[in-house]
């Protein structure tokens, strides 16, 4: 609780940016309940983001730039952000829907196909345009269609990236439909993964998404060629949320949330400090009528807040020391790009704060995630 959180100022060491700063300010200095608590973070990158596009984008692009410098853009778009000119067009609409004054910059991933073009994909990530490549296997997720159906085809192209060291992210789910949805992840490791990385060790891998301690401890033990993301809504749910008591769309999402032990051993990966392992929260926009449906939508938007439910759970394991490492260094440090140089600040409020209420788009409403536990900490206006 706030009361055990001494006055520090903590760096990290090896950095020379102040880390984390816990302030108290109260007027009264026997009164702890009137303190106010604020912790800035150097600002932080969200690697495993979907912006969708036209009035969608309009709405959550500006949500991200808020409190992130730079995301990793999915590029699972209708059509798909295949060719290196895909990415720069949407690059441009999505810095058309960034509001002035904030300094974000989108980090744009390619959709590998089996007919992928090797040189388009080196001369795009060797201009700089494109920062990752990014594998769905065909009919894994949402837009997934134009996907990967047999890895031996994509091979070459991955050997090429190999070659000039741009990073492959893995959607890690097998599609067979013999596995179980609950199996997928790890069965993905088994028959897909763990052989590619054998036949070409110096790919650059990033196990997206993981839901598993399967997959926790794979890419612990993986070297310095693979690290994991981790998405907010993983850290907070298990599989009862969606299905005990009543079945809750919002809560579903791809990879499926998994049982309890699983997210423990989500949570104790995200706080451990481990370098491999850090944020993508794959907040993935969908409208409120695509997810109550028959047949409804996998995809949580979580980006308005993800630092405040992050700064939440992080404290109440005792780790917000570890929480600029997980959101704003370990990323940057694996994808080989300096650490951002601004900072966002939170703040923990005496009241749990509201859940962010659903946002308009031109289509509909777009629920945000409600995280099921009291939030008492926010982003403090700039
Ligand atoms: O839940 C998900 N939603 N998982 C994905 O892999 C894709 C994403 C989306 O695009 O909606
Ligand atoms: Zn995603």
């Amino acid at each position: 609780m706030l009361g055990r959180v001494p006055n520090r100022h903590i760096r990290m060491s090896g950095t020379t940016a102040p880390v984390i700063q816990m302030r108290r300010q109260s007027q009264r200095a026997d009164d702890e309940n009137a303190m106010t608590c604020t912790l800035t973070l150097t600002r932080p990158d969200d690697w495993h983001l979907h912006l969708r596009d036209g009035g969608m984008l309009d709405v959550v692009a500006p949500e991200t730039a808020a409190h992130f410098g730079r995301a990793l853009i999915m590029p699972n778009l209708v059509p798909p952000v295949v060719k290196g000119a895909d990415a720069a067009d949407y690059r441009d609409r999505i810095l058309a829907a960034i509001p002035p004054g904030h300094d974000f910059t989108p980090l744009m991933t390619l959709y590998l196909t089996e007919t992928t073009d090797a040189a388009d994909l080196l001369a795009a990530a060797q201009s700089g345009l494109v920062t990752a490549v990014k594998l769905y296997p065909a009919g894994a997720t949402t837009n997934s269609a134009s996907g990967v159906r047999d890895i031996d085809r994509v091979v070459p192209v991955l050997e090429a990236m190999s070659e000039a060291g741009l990073p492959l992210c893995v959607h890690g789910e097998v599609t067979d439909p013999q596995v179980d949805i609950f199996d997928r992840e790890a069965v993905f490791i088994e028959r897909v993964l763990d052989p590619l990385r054998r036949r070409i060790p110096a790919l650059r891998v990033v196990m997206e998404h993981v839901t598993t301690a399967d997959g926790i401890a794979y890419v612990r033990d993986g070297g310095d060629n693979i690290a994991a993301t981790l998405t907010t809504h993983h850290l907070f749910i298990n599989r009862n949320h969606i299905l005990a008591g009543g079945i809750r769309p919002h809560y579903y999402c791809l990879p499926v949330a998994k049982r309890e032990s699983h997210r423990l051993a989500l949570l104790e990966a995200a706080i451990s400090g481990v370098s491999n392992v850090f944020l993508g929260t794959d907040s993935a926009p969908h409208l409120d009528s695509l997810k109550l449906a028959e047949c409804g939508c996998a995809g949580i938007y979580t980006a308005p807040n993800t630092l405040a439910c992050l700064a939440q759970i992080f404290e109440e394991q005792g780790a917000l020391d570890r929480l600029d490492g997980f959101v704003a260094r370990h990323g940057a440090v694996f994808y080989g790009v300096p650490v951002n140089s601004g900072t966002v600040t939170l703040e923990k409020c005496d009241a749990p704060q509201p859940v962010p209420s659903p946002r308009a788009t031109p289509d509909g409403m777009l629920t945000v995630f409600d995280p099921g536990v009291p939030i008492y900490w926010r982003v403090a206006d700039a």
